[in-house]
């Protein structure tokens, strides 16, 4: 994050001290930047600007209201997966008409609640999706517009967790079902097929994957023209990576090649970014618990884990770690772990640091995506408070869980 500098023996966020936020609400606490949230949002602006597009910002990166906010007033749109995500995007002042709506599972009463706010497009990605959607769609009299999600069986060259575009995975409808397909759509009555989509995976690092499925749905489009279907949208998903240690191509790196492919086929481009949007616009604060020596180990414990940021534990991901307090210089390798009675409770293994105490803080660098909204209440421990800052102003955008909080839903059916 540009944002994010270390100036006069502080690191600053935009204009403001990270340790002061720390003082002032605690930790664990993500912090994000807003500046530079619209400056990602404008830079992939910028590299689709030559062809009508929508940006719909990819609500499962970073559903915090205040970020959704500020993207829906440059005028973004969201890719939701879930009625929840609908909700928020709705709330947070995302039109409807910006609102695609993703997802392999897909409810009935999700289905119900988006066409009855009148979204934009259903990518849908089964048979079985189709007909209900057709079926629904009937019932409360309205003609939906539909995507078909398609997997190109491309290798996104990415963690196998992240991998969607792959024959393998569960995503999209395979290319040999089009026939069926074509057949399916042909039979509706209520369904407007007008758009094609793929995502083939996320955090990509090179940008070939990318334009293959580019290729492949440029491909379709004039396939599908030709059988009468008057495709107006070609979704490519979201995908670029950012930079959690190594560099990453630059955007029009990867959009200009997918421009250069789309541009005289009289189409308009959905792209759903996450992680390049929030990725590196936010971090964790964390602070020291105790420093543990074993025989051949030091462990940093600190009182963020992977029930804040579960990316490490779960895909191995990297993510670079500073002390706050950068006047100590010798190092010594360290694993940085949680409180959670899990050996996966690690935010970095093996990692050089300096020398540390207990009461120090940490950040934890882009934890903008997939970092709180991936969060959970494991071991009853309440979700981290998150801020953000403009300049100099900072403000408290979700509070952090209280253990009443923790206990809200619960019915204690035994009496006292
Ligand atoms: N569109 C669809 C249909 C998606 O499934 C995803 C992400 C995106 C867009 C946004 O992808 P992005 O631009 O953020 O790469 N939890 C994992 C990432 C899971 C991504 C799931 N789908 C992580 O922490 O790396």
């Amino acid at each position: 994050m540009e944002q994010l500098q270390f100036k006069k023996n502080e690191w600053i966020v935009e204009q403001t001290s990270l340790k002061k936020i720390a003082q002032k609400v605690g930790t664990p606490t993500y912090v994000y930047s807003l500046s530079t949230i619209e400056k990602n949002y404008f830079e992939i602006d910028q590299a689709y600007q030559s062809i009508p597009h929508l940006i719909a910002y990819a609500m499962k990166a970073n559903s915090n209201l205040t970020i959704v906010q500020t993207l829906a007033k440059l005028g973004a749109g969201a890719d939701v997966v879930s009625g929840g995500e609908i909700f928020k995007a709705i709330k947070a002042g995302i039109p409807p008409k910006k609102i695609i709506f993703s997802g392999v599972g897909k409810l009935a009463e999700e289905i119900k609640y988006a066409i009855q706010m009148k979204i934009r497009i259903f990518n849908v990605e089964s048979i079985e999706e189709i007909l209900l959607l057709d079926k629904m769609a009937q019932q409360f009299k309205q003609y939906v517009s539909i995507a078909i999600r398609f997997n190109p069986d491309v290798d996104a060259h990415t963690h196998h967790y992240i991998s969607t575009g792959k024959r393998e995975n569960k995503f999209g409808i395979d290319l040999n079902n089009l026939n069926e397909i074509i057949k399916v759509v042909r039979n509706s009555k209520h369904l407007k097929w007008n758009g094609v989509h793929a995502h083939i995976g996320s955090q990509m690092t090179q940008t070939r994957s990318l334009t293959r499925a580019a290729q492949i749905l440029s491909k379709l489009v004039s396939q599908l023209r030709g059988e009468a279907f008057p495709i107006q949208t070609v979704n490519l998903g979201g995908g670029y990576g950012i930079q959690y240690k190594e560099q990453v191509p630059k955007i029009s790196s990867y959009a200009n090649p997918i421009v250069q492919l789309l541009k005289d086929q009289n189409v308009d481009i959905i792209v759903e970014p996450g992680r390049y949007i929030v990725g590196n616009a936010g971090v964790l604060l964390t602070r020291i618990s105790y420093v543990k020596k074993k025989l051949n180990k030091i462990f940093y414990i600190v009182d963020a884990g992977m029930t804040d940021l579960i990316r490490p534990a779960l895909y191995g991901a990297y993510h670079q770690i500073t002390a706050l307090d950068k006047s100590q210089k010798s190092q010594q390798r360290v694993d940085i772990v949680g409180p959670i009675c899990e050996s996966a409770d690690f935010l970095a293994q093996n990692r050089a640091m300096p020398v540390l105490k207990s009461g120090d803080l940490l950040v934890v660098f882009s934890a903008g995506a997939y970092g709180s909204s991936m969060a959970s209440n494991y071991n009853v421990r309440p979700y981290a408070c998150e801020v953000a800052v403009r300049k100099k102003m900072w403000k408290i955008v979700r509070k952090r869980q209280t253990w009443n909080d923790l206990i809200q839903n619960e019915i204690q059916w035994i009496k006292k």
